[in-house]
């Protein structure tokens, strides 16, 4: 997608000098950074530190770690234990997003018959360019499939479509065109007018900083809004639909995404607001019966919650919001039940979240 005029993908290979570049998005939209990935630890440090976030592009970016660890493990003493304990550190490196442990596993399976490292660094580069390719077609599907229901919305309404979503689901979570601000992008291509409502999504401000920004790139029109805002729009008739994305979502339909999820789904529902889960097929944990009972939270340091950062003039700060010695919870994540989902918005279309649905769309995962 664009950023000023120019398009970008949220991570590449750069053939060049054989390095793998980010967007650094700590402290977008206030700072643009161009960072190489020139060490596995570099690349887990910049997975848990957030310089890349949102759980297709976590895959994305552990997929090009694995590459990075079988360079590495080539030249070490003990290359297999070395790969083993990396892989192991890269696993770990955020635990809600199973797109993480899906690049990981994919990766193991393709390089195993590899005889030598140098082997495996052909075909774990391949799988990871692969990878991400995939992950842009698919999120462009699920615009296809998400603009259907915008466009239906439209055909009734005849009047601009107001769509709130929670956090970053868009491009710079992904590769390109995002989750759910792919039926977004799609809808004003196709010349429906849209206004999205986006929640600021304290702790770390993914809303106010990234989502806002990505979307005035490609004029879309938007309001910020105070995350406790969403609930007393729908009661004034001001949203239509809801779309966010998911990290993880359990076989039978509950999703866990970034946390405030969940509350903004029991407002739809009392609203009688749709409430749409776009997502890719990487960020379903087709071994997880039971989302709300098994989908690991992620838990942050307090200090995402008790300082927030910002720009004043031209400074980049971080500035404490809290007493001298306050404590703070900093959950990542929350899990929506299935029950308070509409439908899963997939790139192989639109689904119930139940597990008959789910299966039936995903028949080789049965
Ligand atoms: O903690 P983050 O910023 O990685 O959380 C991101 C989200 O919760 C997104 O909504 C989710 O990954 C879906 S991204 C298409």
């Amino acid at each position: 997608m664009q950023i000023e005029g120019t398009s970008y993908h949220t991570i590449w290979f750069d053939d060049n000098v054989k390095e793998i570049k980010i967007i650094d998005q700590r402290w977008l939209p206030h700072q643009w950074e161009i960072m190489a990935l020139t060490s596995s630890d570099e690349l887990i440090e910049a997975i848990r530190d957030m310089a890349v976030r949102g759980a297709p592009l976590i895959g994305v970016t552990a997929a090009f770690g694995v590459w990075l660890i079988c360079k590495e493990s080539a030249n070490k003493k003990s290359p297999n234990l070395y790969f083993e304990k990396q892989i192991l550190a890269l696993r770990a490196a955020r635990p809600t997003a199973v797109n993480l442990n899906w690049a990981v596993n994919h990766q193991l399976e393709i390089i195993q018959h590899g005889s030598s490292w140098e082997e495996k660094m052909t075909t774990s580069l391949a799988g990871a360019k692969s990878i991400k390719q995939k992950e842009i077609i698919t999120c462009e599907k699920i615009g296809d499939w998400g603009l259907e229901i915008i466009q239906k919305m439209y055909e009734k309404k005849q009047e601009p479509i107001q769509i709130l979503t929670h956090c970053n689901a868009g491009w710079m979570a992904c590769v390109d065109w995002g989750t759910a601000t792919a039926p977004i992008y799609k809808a004003a291509k196709a010349g429906i007018p849209v206004h999205v409502w986006v929640d600021e999504t304290r702790p770390r401000n993914q809303g106010a900083a990234i989502t806002a920004w990505e979307l005035g790139n490609e004029n879309i029109p938007y309001t910020i809004i105070a995350d406790n805002t969403g609930g007393y729009l729908m009661q004034k008739g001001e949203v239509d639909l809801c779309i966010v994305g998911s990290d993880r979502t359990a076989v039978n339909g509950d999703v866990a995404n970034k946390i405030g999820t969940y509350l903004k789904a029991l407002a739809a529902k009392d609203n009688h607001v749709p409430f749409y889960v776009a997502l890719p097929s990487s960020t379903i944990d087709f071994n997880m019966e039971n989302g709300m009972n098994e989908i690991p939270i992620e838990e942050r340091a307090a200090q995402e919650v008790l300082f927030i950062k910002g720009k004043h003039e031209d400074k980049l700060l971080e500035v404490q919001l809290a007493p001298d010695d306050a404590h703070a919870k900093n959950y990542a994540f929350d899990v929506t039940p299935a029950r308070l989902v509409t439908a899963l918005i997939t790139e192989r279309g639109i689904c119930k979240p139940s597990k008959e649905d789910i299966l039936s769309m995903y028949p080789e995962n049965r």
